[in-house]
């Protein structure tokens, strides 16, 4: 596996493939690797003649300078993930400098109000962040296509507008949650919960599979008071939302539509941390 640790590199690397004209799938993503991350590559192989992967913390998407600081960042043992894997034949592993040549800040994105929604609302500015690193980043590595996990499904369909409206050439490719054998959606955060506390999350996945049932017979707001319900009777768990959404515009609905896709979305904090889910409805 190359490791790229500048932009003249890597853009020396991705000429060369050019050339050979391979077919290149990119998976972003900010380190702290896990099998959800890995998932992505196992699909970009299988579509891609060459699998690239890039590391890099952005410190436009944090809200705050404290998660910056503390988001965990190990790049040896992430590399060495990367090499076990056997999945990537180049990571990129930028400077800052790379990235935003002048200040470190984002640029502005109109995303047709999908940043409005959902995490929009507590993390403003978060989804400018994401659009700037992630289209400085196609620029420079120049993908086929692009590979974005959907347990950030919000993130994913912001990436597919941004890509639109600014006509880049890559397809954008979600790919399902990675779950843990109980359920549990893998996240980097999970390691921050003690292993009796990783078993107690499974409910956030049994609940989703349970909406997913009453969606065919019950209301929105019948799920919605089911949902806070069994919250409430967890200890040490706070329910920040829960809601059902068009898969398009990820507006919340009050009713189900017989003509639209509809999705589930859930954030819950265990022990202070920020758990966040999805399931499609069917
Ligand atoms: P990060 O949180 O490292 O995630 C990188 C990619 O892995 C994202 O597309 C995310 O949705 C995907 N992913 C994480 N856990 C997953 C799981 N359990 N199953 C499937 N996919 C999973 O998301 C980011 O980084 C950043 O915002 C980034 C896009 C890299 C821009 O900085």
């Amino acid at each position: 596996m190359e490791v790229l640790k500048s932009k003249k590199i890597l853009q020396d690397f991705i000429e060369r493939q050019k050339e050979m004209g391979k077919k290149i799938g990119f998976a972003p993503t900010m380190g702290a690797l896990h099998d959800g991350h890995l998932s992505l590559y196992k699909t970009a192989r299988e579509e891609n003649d060459l699998v690239v992967s890039s590391i890099f913390v952005n410190p436009t998407q944090f809200n705050n300078p404290e998660d910056l600081e503390k988001y965990p960042r190990d790049i040896n043992r992430d590399i060495s993930i990367l090499e076990k894997s056997g999945l990537v034949d180049a990571v990129y592993i930028p400077e800052v400098t790379d990235i935003y040549p002048e200040k470190t800040e984002s640029s502005h994105y109109d995303f047709d109000g999908l940043e409005d929604e959902m995490e929009g609302k507590s993390r403003p500015g978060h989804f400018d962040g994401v659009g700037t690193v992630v289209e400085e980043l196609f620029r420079q590595v120049k993908p086929d296509n692009a590979y974005f996990g959907e347990k950030d499904f919000q993130q994913l369909a912001i990436i597919r507008k941004m890509t639109e409206k600014k006509m880049l050439p890559v397809k954008i490719k979600g790919v399902p949650i990675f779950r843990a054998e109980n359920g549990l959606a893998l996240s980097s955060r999970n390691q921050r919960l003690d292993k009796d506390r990783r078993e107690d999350s499974k409910i956030i996945y049994e609940t989703l599979t349970k909406v997913n049932e009453w969606f065919r017979v019950l209301t929105v707001s019948e799920i919605k008071q089911r949902v806070q319900d069994i919250f409430d009777h967890q200890r040490g768990m706070r329910l920040e939302y829960f809601l059902i959404a068009d898969e398009k515009t990820l507006k919340e609905t009050d009713f189900f539509y017989k003509d639209r896709n509809f999705r589930a979305f859930i954030v819950v904090v265990v022990d202070g941390i920020r758990l966040i889910d999805n399931i499609h409805l069917n």
